[in-house]
């Protein structure tokens, strides 16, 4: 079975809670559930791990080099800041989905700029809790075409 990997990071733990007018009052716990039906339906294995630590961030998408087939990461506002993010993705060969609940490029400019879409296959934003879905179909159509 696929095995891949759903990594979100800081302040996703307070989703259901958090700006709910921007994100939504889906909780993490939902995400995470709405990951492991969509994988099933799909044939792959989901692992979903969230981090408010950007260290942590680095430190799992590392031990996924061996681990997993792909990664979807929301990697929150690190996103717009973490050259050491991109380094991480460019430094193991994994396909990554950058995804966002919110649609980045119509809020603050500082929100325009990812250091992820680069080094990323693809990018998802703007579809609230949905979007987790649509990237596991998107990363694990890429998988299956590259196999
Ligand atoms: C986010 C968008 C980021 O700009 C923000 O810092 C987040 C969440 C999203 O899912 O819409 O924490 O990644």
């Amino acid at each position: 079975m696929t095995q891949v990997l759903v990594l979100n990071g800081p302040n996703l733990n307070l989703l259901g809670i958090r700006q709910p007018e921007v994100y939504g009052a889906t909780t993490l716990a939902d995400i995470d559930e709405l990951c492991r039906q969509t994988g099933a339906e799909l044939g792959a294995e989901v692992t979903c791990f969230q981090t408010n630590h950007e260290g942590v961030l680095i430190d799992r998408i590392h031990a996924a080099r061996t681990e997993y087939a792909g990664i979807v990461l929301n990697a929150g506002a690190y996103t717009h800041t973490s050259v050491a993010l991109m380094d991480a993705i460019k430094s193991v060969d994994l396909p990554v989905v950058e995804l966002h609940l919110s649609n980045i490029h119509a809020r603050e400019p500082f929100r325009h700029k990812s250091w992820i879409a680069p080094v990323a296959i693809g990018q998802i934003c703007g579809f609230g809790a949905a979007g987790y879905a649509l990237a596991l179909r998107a990363l694990l159509g890429h998988i299956e075409a590259q196999a």
